[in-house]
């Protein structure tokens, strides 16, 4: 387990391509699964705020098919469309088959 109390459990498994909203610290947070890797983002779009729970996700990018912006898993960075602001990111690890989250980053 991760060590210090700003780690949070989230009690669930994702399979590859799955993503669901949670609630941590009274933040929504998208967390997804792409291939093996797991990635913990802000759940609404920083252009309008569309929520990002159903939208797809095209290997490393989630698309917002709202207006058509794309932010990068991996540092919730636009890449393309109308959003210039970035979707928070969050520390998001694996550890003995259980997911936990930190809001410290
Ligand atoms: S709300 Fe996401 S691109 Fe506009």
């Amino acid at each position: 387990m991760p060590e210090g109390p700003a780690w949070e459990r989230l009690g669930l498994a994702l399979s590859p391509g799955e993503k669901r909203v949670v609630e941590v610290g009274g933040r929504e947070i998208l967390v997804c699964r792409s291939g093996e890797r797991y990635f913990a983002l802000a759940s609404r779009c920083s252009h309008a705020a569309w929520p990002l729970a159903d939208e797809p996700i095209e290997g490393s990018q989630i698309v917002c098919t709202l207006h058509g912006a794309r932010f990068d898993l991996r540092d919730g960075c636009p890449v393309s469309g109308p959003a210039r602001k970035p979707l928070a990111t969050y520390s998001i690890e694996l550890r003995d088959g259980e997911l936990y989250v930190s809001l410290n980053r």
